[in-house]
């Protein structure tokens, strides 16, 4: 029960919310001094879309101090940090301001270490790894779902191994200095977007819920997160100029990333990141896909907090048992994926059944997630999981009766 748990609780960056708070950015990069150069990371949409052109304008004089990198590329690898590094490390950089999602975000967190640190970025996998300070980062949130603009890790793929994966560099001092989650900068972005990086932020919020390294105060966040996503997202997917959605979106991705940062994440992230690495497959998708098969596994492990999240959800659970309540909230998130126009399996994006074997391997290993999952997963467990994601070519309704069997028959 988290209630129990000893458990540190961080949260450090300052948020300015709501439409038109990019106004704010100027005077939140004041407090730590305007020496040196700044960097911007961004990547071609965001330039493209016209939104990094908006935070430049917001901060006058910046232009003539200012480097862009404007070419981050989804799943950032090892590779390609190090190289953003070398090209940049002669700039005389002083702060870093990321305008993204959570490819940019972790990079520019990234940078942060190797411009005060030196080195290649897989030396600092793991927690608190380096010696100095990084650079302050500020965070212009773009999508909806990472998280990482209220957190302190950063995820790189490790691409310069025989084995690809996903690491993280952890560290107290990653927390953006500020995030501006700013509705307005949102509006007319891809419906498809809001799908994907709207059901990375349930993910968080879900699985940070159920997670055994959880406490109430990361309950209150990730749970109030289900509920305000539950509400917003078909809305703003279907209208990505509905200002109130957007902005309740891109609060929710936050709130539940502050959330994730302390209370971790399970296994519906143990095993697409493992899907990540391998097959640069992108990250919201690949959740979204796996998240009902997975909360079908783990719901006996905490029926009671699944009952939770179906309430969060909206579903009516007067008169229901508290398990009947925890699987209705489990067929609620598969319907929504459906209705946000997630694919159904895996293989739609390209994942065979080939690599079970290996993605198992990988996510069997990763005790971040393995660890904090409700239910402690065995590789056959992973490898049934996968199994089911990858190649179910079925209804909604055969779906629902498979994991009402499969629910029941692994209780015990
Ligand atoms: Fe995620």
């Amino acid at each position: 029960m988290n209630e129990f748990n000893n458990m540190e609780f961080m949260a450090k960056t300052t948020l300015y919310t709501g439409s038109g708070s990019l106004k704010f950015l100027k005077d939140a990069i004041a407090k730590y001094g305007w020496e040196g150069n700044i960097l911007f990371v961004t990547d071609k949409g965001i330039e493209g879309a016209g939104i990094l052109r908006k935070v430049i304008d917001s901060l006058p004089g910046i232009q003539e101090k200012s480097k862009t990198f404007n070419d981050v590329k989804p799943n950032p690898s090892v590779t390609a940090t190090n190289a953003i590094y070398e090209k940049h490390k002669d700039d005389g950089i002083q702060n870093i301001i990321a305008v993204g999602g959570g490819s940019v975000i972790d990079t520019a967190k990234a940078l942060a270490v190797l411009f005060t640190n030196g080195g290649s970025i897989d030396d600092y996998f793991g927690f608190d790894l380096y010696s100095n300070e990084p650079l302050p980062v500020f965070a212009v949130a773009t999508t909806v779902g990472t998280g990482s603009e209220g957190g302190h890790a950063t995820v790189i793929t490790v691409d310069n191994s025989d084995l690809k994966t996903k690491q993280l560099v952890f560290g107290e001092a990653l927390f953006p200095k500020a995030a501006i989650l700013d509705g307005e900068l949102l509006l007319g972005m891809p419906g498809s977007l809001v799908s994907s990086t709207g059901m990375d932020a349930l993910t968080h919020a879900i699985e940070g819920y159920v997670s055994r390294n959880g406490s109430i105060v990361t309950d209150a966040l990730n749970l109030h997160a289900v509920r305000v996503i539950g509400e917003a997202i078909l809305e703003a997917s279907s209208d990505t100029t509905n200002i109130s959605a957007m902005n309740r979106m891109i609060q929710a991705s936050t709130t539940t990333g502050i959330g994730m940062s302390n209370g971790g994440l399970g296994l519906v992230h143990g095993i697409s990141h493992a899907i990540g690495a391998q097959y640069d497959a992108p990250h919201g998708i690949v959740n979204a896909i796996l998240l009902p098969y997975v909360l079908e596994y783990n719901w006996i492990a905490n029926p009671k907090k699944f009952a939770d999240i179906a309430q969060a959800l909206r579903v009516n659970t007067w008169g229901m048992s508290v398990e009947d309540a925890a699987k209705a909230g489990v067929k609620r998130v598969k319907e929504l994926t459906n209705e946000v126009g997630i694919p159904a399996k895996l293989s739609e994006i390209g994942v065979s059944e080939d690599s079970i074997e290996i993605l198992t391997d990988i996510a069997f290993n990763d005790e971040l997630y393995m660890g904090a999952n409700p239910r402690r997963a065995t590789r056959k467990d992973i490898k049934d999981i996968l199994t089911k994601a990858i190649g179910s070519n079925r209804s909604n309704e055969q779906l629902s009766s498979d994991k009402e069997k499969v629910a029941v028959g692994s209780a015990n």
